[in-house]
Parts: C-alpha cells; structure tokens; sequence
C-alpha cells in the first residue's frame, strides 16, 4: 500500500498509525535514500506512544531504546555499520527476541540478518517535501 506524505508531519502522522497497530516482537525495515524521511517514520511512532520524547539519529550508537507503555522500541541504524558482527556484539538476536518492536533504518543494507519476520516499509523522495511510502501490506 503506497501513501503520500506532503511534509514532516504527514510522514510522522502515517507511522503513528503504523505504531498503533504494531505488536511486540515487529521488525519494521526502513528502506529509502538519504533524508527520505525514516528518523522523521521513527520520530512520528515513538512520539504516538511516549509523547514529547527526543528521538535521535542512532548513526554513531547503532541502537537507541525508548520505553513506552505499550512496549519498547529499538531504533537501529545501519547506515555506518560496516561489519554486522557489530550487531552480535550489541546483542542484535536479543533485540529481536526480546519483548520491543525493532525499527531498523537501512536495513537493506544487510538483508541477511533481518528475521523472516521483517516488515519493509520504503520511502522514496518526490521533491522538496513530498514522499511515496510503500507500506507493503501493512493496512493501517
Ligand atoms: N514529507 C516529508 N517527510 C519526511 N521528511 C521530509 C518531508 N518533506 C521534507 N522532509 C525533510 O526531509 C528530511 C528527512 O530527514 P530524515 O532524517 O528523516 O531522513 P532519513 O531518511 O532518516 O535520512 P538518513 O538516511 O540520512 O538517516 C528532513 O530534513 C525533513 O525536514
Ligand atoms: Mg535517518
């Protein structure tokens, strides 16, 4: 499912609604070029459950977590990952095992270790402020 988002918050208000249907132990992919938009995708879904949290670029850390009610999120970044045994050192099969839902920026960089379960959710830049963001199946 293809949607338009015109500016910032029309891309924060679609991942909104993704974090309400979401569950624990999702995946999402977040899959687009350079400032397409996935930390705004990030901000928008942390900020629909944990109002007037900061949601920082993970670039450097690799992962950031914010507590919700509803679950953790894992907000991962693999845009400087060189080598994904870093993610074995920072505990990557914990995250995805454990009780969060993952957001991972750039997954399509390393496609073999996201789990089967992964939902690819890609962005792509239309101009100055508007963006087409491919849902896949997700309905919300
Ligand atoms: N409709 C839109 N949705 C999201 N961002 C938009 C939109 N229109 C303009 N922008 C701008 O595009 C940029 C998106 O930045 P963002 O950090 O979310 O991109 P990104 O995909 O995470 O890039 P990177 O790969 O560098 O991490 C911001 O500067 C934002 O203001
Ligand atoms: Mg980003």
């Amino acid at each position: 499912m293809d949607v338009e988002s015109n500016n910032v918050a029309g891309t924060r208000q679609i991942a909104a609604r993704v974090a309400r249907i979401a569950e624990r132990g999702d995946v999402y992919g977040l899959v687009g070029g350079l400032g397409a938009g996935k930390t705004e995708f990030v901000r928008g879904f942390v900020e629909a459950l944990a109002p007037g949290t900061i949601v920082r670029s993970p670039t450097f850390a690799l992962v950031y977590t914010y507590l919700t009610p509803r679950f953790p999120i894992h907000h991962f970044d693999f845009y400087r990952l060189e080598d994904p045994a870093e993610l074995i050192e920072i505990g990557f099969d914990e995250y995805l095992a454990g009780e969060g839902v993952c957001l991972i920026e750039w997954a399509d960089m390393f496609p073999e270790v996201l789990p089967a379960n992964t939902r690819l959710i890609r962005f792509v830049e239309k101009g100055l402020d508007n963006r087409v963001i491919d849902l896949g199946d997700l309905k919300p």
